[in-house]
């Protein structure tokens, strides 16, 4: 018996929310790691949905300890709603919520920098959320980012924002046209929001520790996706953490080796939101049918997604780096009624195939894709509970995924609800 660790294998949206929510049934721990609220996670029970930012997707189920790792960017207010929401539906987080002391807050100027640098940009713009997770980051790194354990000393975040602020205001004003913000103002409301935190702040590591010792089933929960991460994504288009299954350790706080089992999350196709490239964007009927039945709009912007062909070199690149053991397919159901299914096999420059990865953005925007083209399937998928009893046209097209990609798949997913799961093979035994 391990631990798991769920990542996004493409540009985020895989599904891992509902990937995280299904295996949490047999957990005992849910470990947010990176990111922020820039995160939109969706679980649909019964019918009923919830989106999580900041909460991890095994919130749910009542007996899973919850944490929220020092790699995340906190935004005390978007975590105190979210926390309502639970309360309105009479879920109880009491005891069993951890948030890691050592995790950067998100403060109201990081969102009005994010906002005012993409005005600026025009049409170079990231297509960021907008949730000043960017500036958040960039503050940790320069060593002046405030962490959330200072909300429970109050002097020294008085102090500490005093200094910032001041800062921060002649860039606002001086460089992005902006307006400055009240530092009482700030200072209040960050304040109320420690009344309500301060139960939940503590040292998780340390907790984690206990629990891997205990041999607690944990899951690790990845935000984003492998080509938004950092180092390894789409650069500059691409978010302000590291999103592959190695920020695990660091973000949470654990040892490498206990990160257990680490599974990528695709969907059958590809979608990506914001800007920067994507090798198999479909811009005809196809493209928008997926919009359509996919329900491609943001969890958390609600934008609608740009959507495509599932990307094979790309898929390709999260495995190798990522360590990947297996993959989950979801959103197979999407793909039912289409008469034809392609699949990115290369990428091409100038009719040569490449087989590297290439680190450019502007390479990677005149590659052309090399597809293959496979049956599809008549026959909704909607009640299928085992891989066997798939149209054999869908089992090809995700053994040939398998072929193509070198990595065994864990899990079908053909719906949005919790029921709507294939376990092929359960990750936290292998
Ligand atoms: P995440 O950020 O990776 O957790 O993914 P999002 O929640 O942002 O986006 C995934 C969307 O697809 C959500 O609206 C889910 O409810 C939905 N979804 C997840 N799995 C499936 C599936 O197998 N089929 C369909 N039709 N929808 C799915
Ligand atoms: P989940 O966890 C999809 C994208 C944004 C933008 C880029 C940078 O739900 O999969 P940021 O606000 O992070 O500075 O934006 O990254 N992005 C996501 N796209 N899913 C996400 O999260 C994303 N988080 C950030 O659209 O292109
Ligand atoms: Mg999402």
């Amino acid at each position: 018996m391990g631990n798991v660790t769920i990542v996004g294998a493409q540009w985020g949206d895989e599904g891992k929310g509902k990937v995280v929510d299904y295996l949490a049934r047999e957990a005992d721990v849910v470990v947010r790691f990176n990111g922020g609220n820039n995160a939109g996670h969706t679980v649909v029970i019964e019918g009923e949905k919830f989106i999580f930012h900041l909460l991890p997707s095994g919130i749910t189920h009542p007996g899973v300890k919850c944490v929220i790792g020092n790699g995340v960017v906190i935004d005390p207010l978007v975590l105190i709603k979210e926390l309502e929401n639970l309360k309105a539906k009479k879920i109880d987080v009491k005891n069993r919520l951890f948030i890691s002391d050592r995790a950067h807050l998100i403060m109201p100027y990081h969102k009005a920098i994010d906002i005012l640098r993409e005005e600026k940009r025009g049409a170079k713009k990231i297509g960021t959320t907008g949730r000043g997770i960017g500036p958040a980051y960039e503050d940790k790194v320069g060593r002046r980012g405030i962490r959330i354990y200072e909300l429970l000393k109050p002097e020294l975040f008085k102090e500490h924002l005093k200094d910032v602020l001041e800062e921060k205001n002649l860039y606002i004003t001086r460089v992005l046209g902006g307006e400055g913000f009240d530092f009482q103002k700030i200072y209040d409301e960050y304040m109320k929001t420690a009344d309500i935190l301060s139960p939940f702040i503590k040292d998780t590591s340390r907790y984690l520790k206990k629990w891997i010792e205990e041999k607690k089933k944990i899951i690790f929960e990845g935000a984003q996706g492998f080509m938004l991460d950092i180092d390894h994504g789409t650069y500059p288009y691409v978010t302000s953490s590291n999103t592959i299954p190695a920020e695990v350790a660091i973000g949470a706080g654990v040892p490498p080796e206990s990160i257990g089992t680490v599974l990528g999350v695709s969907k059958a196709y590809t979608t990506r939101v914001g800007g920067g490239p994507f090798p198999t964007e479909l811009f005809d009927e196809i493209g928008n049918a997926l919009r359509d039945r996919g329900n491609e709009y943001g969890s958390t912007t609600g934008r609608p997604r740009r959507c495509g062909w599932i990307d094979i070199p790309a898929l390709r690149k999260a495995v190798e780096v990522g360590g990947l053991k297996g993959l989950i397919i979801t959103k197979l159901d999407v793909l039912s009624g289409l008469d034809k299914i392609a699949i990115c096999t290369a990428y091409t420059i100038d009719g040569k195939e490449i087989d590297e990865y290439p680190p450019d953005v502007n390479d990677l925007s005149r590659v052309k894709p090399e597809y293959e083209v496979m049956a599809g399937w008549k026959s909704p998928l909607s009640g299928i509970s085992s891989f066997e009893a798939l149209p054999e046209e869908a089992k090809n097209y995700l053994q040939r995924i398998e072929k193509l990609t070198g990595v065994e798949i864990y899990g079908v997913s053909v719906g949005p609800d919790r029921s709507s799961f294939i376990l092929r093979k359960n990750p936290f035994i292998s």
